[in-house]
């Protein structure tokens, strides 16, 4: 897709905040706190910060719903397993994006952000098969590529996919927010489930 607008719409805690006019198809990140969600959708869209990021963990605390060409919606999402958030705020993340997952309509489909250099930890598994159970579509992106040498690539993402227990027909990306690697790979996925 060629991005040619791109705009935040509103920063979310709560439904009755999620945009409505109009109603357009969502892809929501999904992922560990600081592995590379907001960096992976300003490098899909071509814009260095409208996402904002941080070499820190819990930089997004909101749902933020960025138009893409009016067309869908990114919607960037706070990170899981940050250590450092109280026992109330980790409710309250989890009701929020329990809430959005499991109810919107719009959704469809999450883009579950891992970090090739590692295996999946505990809460990557968790959060696909949450997504299988709620039989949301996922597409895996294995990011931070460009920090992994090319003749180990290959293994990295077989651990990957062996760790999550990949279902038959869902893909894991290789991708890199530095050098773009995987970036058409990553559109043609998302287009496949926003009808472009
Ligand atoms: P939270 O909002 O805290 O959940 O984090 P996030 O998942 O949105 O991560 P963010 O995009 O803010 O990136 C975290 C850090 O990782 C930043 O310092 C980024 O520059 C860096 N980073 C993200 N993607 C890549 C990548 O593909 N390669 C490299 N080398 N660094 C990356
Ligand atoms: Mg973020």
């Amino acid at each position: 897709m060629k991005v040619t607008s791109a705009e935040i719409v509103i920063s979310a805690v709560s439904q009755k905040q999620y945009p409505n006019d109009p109603l357009l198809p969502e892809i929501a990140l999904a992922g560990r706190s600081n592995v590379g969600k907001s960096s992976f959708i300003n490098k899909m869209i071509n814009r260095k910060n409208l996402a904002r990021t941080s070499s820190k963990p819990g930089k997004t605390q909101t749902l933020n719903f960025y138009k893409i060409n009016d067309v869908f919606y990114f919607v960037d999402v706070p990170g899981y397993g940050y250590a450092k958030v109280s026992k109330k705020e980790r409710e309250a993340w989890g009701k929020m994006l329990e809430e959005y997952f499991v109810e919107r309509k719009n959704l469809k489909a999450a883009a579950l952000i891992v970090d090739i250099r590692h295996d999946p930890t505990a809460d990557d598994i968790t959060m696909y098969n949450f997504f299988k159970h709620y039989e949301l579509p996922v597409v895996v992106i294995a990011t931070k590529l460009d920090k992994v040498a090319k003749n180990k690539r290959e293994s990295h993402m077989r651990r990957t996919m062996k760790v999550l227990e990949l279902e038959d027909g869902d893909v894991v990306i290789p991708f890199s927010s530095e050098t773009a690697e995987g970036k058409e790979k990553a559109w043609k996925a998302i287009e496949h489930f926003i009808n472009w």
